[in-house]
C-alpha cells in the first residue's frame, strides 16, 4: 500500500489570493480606526494569517495562541487545551479569531469562550474553510473563505503527518 499523497485541488493558489484579498477588505472595512487584533491559532493558520493581515490595510496588531490536538477520539469528548497563551491583554479591544479550518467547532468554540472571559471589546471569527458537514456544536462564524466537503484536505497549513503544509494550494489527500 503506497502512502497518501496529495492529490486533486480543491482550491488553487489564485482562488486563495482572490477570496484572502476580499475578506482582507472586508476586515479592514468593518474594523477602520479600531485597531483590531489578529489572533492566529496555531499550527495550522499561520499561512493564512501571514497572507490575510497583508490584505487588510488598515492599522492592526497581531499575536498567536496554540491549542492542542488531541486525537479525533479526545476531541469529540470536547476536550481542548491550551498550549500557548497571547502575549497581550485584550480587554476593551476588537480581537478577530483567525483560523484555517472549522471542522467539529469544538475548538473555536473552546477559544471563543476562552477569549470572551477576558473581555474584549468584540469578538469575532475569521475562518479559511468550513467543513460545515461535521459540525457537532453550533458556532456563529463572521468571516468565512470557502466551504469544503468532509474530505481530508493538506497545504496552505494543513498537514498530514506534519507534511504539506507548504503546498501554495489547497488538495484533497489521495491513495494510501
Ligand atoms: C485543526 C484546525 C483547528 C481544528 C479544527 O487543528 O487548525 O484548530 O483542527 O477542528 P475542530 O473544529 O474539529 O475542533 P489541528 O488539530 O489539525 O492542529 P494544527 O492546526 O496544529 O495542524
Amino acid at each position: 500500500m503506497s502512502e497518501p499523497r496529495p492529490g486533486r485541488i480543491l482550491i488553487s493558489e489564485a482562488e486563495l489570493r482572490a477570496r484572502i484579498a476580499e475578506i482582507g477588505q472586508a476586515i479592514a472595512r468593518d474594523y477602520a480606526g479600531e485597531s483590531p487584533i489578529l489572533v492566529g491559532v496555531l499550527q495550522g493558520a499561520f499561512l493564512f494569517m501571514a497572507d490575510l493581515i497583508r490584505a487588510v490595510a488598515i492599522d492592526l496588531t497581531t499575536d498567536f495562541i496554540g491549542v492542542s490536538s488531541y486525537s479525533s477520539a479526545a476531541k469529540s469528548s470536547g476536550q481542548v487545551r491550551l498550549l500557548s497563551d497571547l502575549s497581550m491583554p485584550i480587554e476593551g479591544r476588537q480581537v478577530v479569531i483567525v483560523e484555517d479550518i472549522v471542522d467539529t467547532g469544538l475548538t473555536l468554540s473552546y477559544l471563543k469562550r476562552n477569549l470572551e472571559a477576558r473581555h474584549p471589546k468584540r469578538l469575532r471569527t475569521c475562518v479559511l474553510v468550513d467543513k460545515i458537514e461535521r459540525r457537532q456544536v453550533e458556532i456563529e462564524l463572521d468571516y468565512v473563505g470557502f466551504t469544503i466537503p468532509n474530505v481530508f484536505v493538506v497545504g496552505y497549513g494543513f498537514d498530514y503527518g506534519g507534511l504539506y503544509r507548504n503546498l501554495p494550494y489547497i488538495a484533497e489527500l489521495e491513495g494510501g
